[in-house]
């Protein structure tokens, strides 16, 4: 177990906060992918603990997370003030597996799902594109950041309030029908709709792609089987189930069974 002294705590933009922990133990061993189960210090009934993906780590021991207030958790956690210490499992999961130098890393992403793979803009050498999709302008994260990186940015909105009226996938056909030179190498996070889409698009196109499935969870490390998905198997019906927070949430989108 380790701890998480908050440095700051502030809303960022709609209902997005960010959060600082001081947790030099986990930043040293973080790799982009990874996330950290986090007991929010003031939850009356403290049993559970929530994941969130690492957004990023300075050398200075800073931990990021980028989260949105959904429920009693998180805003529990957005009314925590600096100073406070939480404790922190991590990191935890399967990292993604950075780009090799000859690859350029196109990111799929789905409102928060920027935040898990904002690390591999640091293991890019040739930058990247990353494509973004939010319910509305207000929900794009980190926009000027992964441009600040190095990276492209094209966006679309499910209101049209930024960049493409529609969905994220449209700008992934889009993407595999016209940009044919490069060697490519997919990532995505977001919600599980989305990703499944992300999938069976690479899975028709022959493609492969690295897939972070932010299921529900419960214990994070395996011993509790709340977060099974379906994976491809040998077995009678063609699938298994595997734990996201121990064989995930990283898989390849391969490995993904999807349901007709
Ligand atoms: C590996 C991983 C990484 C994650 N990274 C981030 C992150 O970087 N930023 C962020 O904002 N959130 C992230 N999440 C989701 C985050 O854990 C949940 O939003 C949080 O646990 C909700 O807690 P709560 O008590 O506020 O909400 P609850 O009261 O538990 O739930 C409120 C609502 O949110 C839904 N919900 C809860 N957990 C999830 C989930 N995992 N996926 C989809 N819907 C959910 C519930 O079904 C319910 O409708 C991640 C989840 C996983 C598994
Ligand atoms: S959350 Fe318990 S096994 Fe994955």
């Amino acid at each position: 177990m380790k701890t998480g002294e908050i440095i700051s705590n502030k809303l960022i933009q709609g209902s997005y906060f960010q959060v600082d922990f001081y947790a030099p133990e986990i930043c040293r061993a973080a790799r982009p992918g990874h996330f950290v189960h986090v007991q929010i210090a003031n939850l009356t009934h403290r049993i559970l603990r929530r994941p969130f993906s690492i957004c990023d780590c300075s050398s200075d021991g800073a931990l990021r997370v980028l989260y949105k207030c959904v429920g009693e958790g998180t805003t529990a956690l957005s009314k925590l003030q600096p100073g406070t210490v939480c404790d922190l499992m991590g990191p935890l999961g399967n990292p993604f597996l950075a780009p090799a130098a000859d690859e350029y890393p196109i990111l799929v992403n789905g409102g928060y799902g920027a935040a898990a793979t904002f690390m591999l803009t640091k293991e890019s050498s040739n930058g990247g594109l990353m494509l973004l999709g939010a319910r509305s302008a207000s929900d794009l994260l980190l926009v000027n950041e992964y441009e600040a990186a190095g990276f492209e940015v094209r966006v679309a909105t499910n209101d049209g309030t930024a960049g493409h009226q529609g969905l994220v996938t449209d700008l992934l056909q889009q993407v595999i029908q016209q940009e044919t030179t490069r060697k490519w190498r997919f990532y995505a996070c977001g919600p599980e709709p989305m990703l499944m889409a992300v999938a069976s698009i690479l899975q028709k196109n022959h493609l492969s792609g690295e897939i972070s499935l932010d299921h529900l969870m419960c214990c994070g490390v395996g011993a509790c089987f709340a977060c099974v998905v379906k994976v491809k198997a040998d077995t009678p019906e063609g699938w298994r189930y595997a734990r996201s927070c121990k064989e995930g949430p990283v898989f390849n989108s391969e490995q993904l069974y999807l349901e007709k």
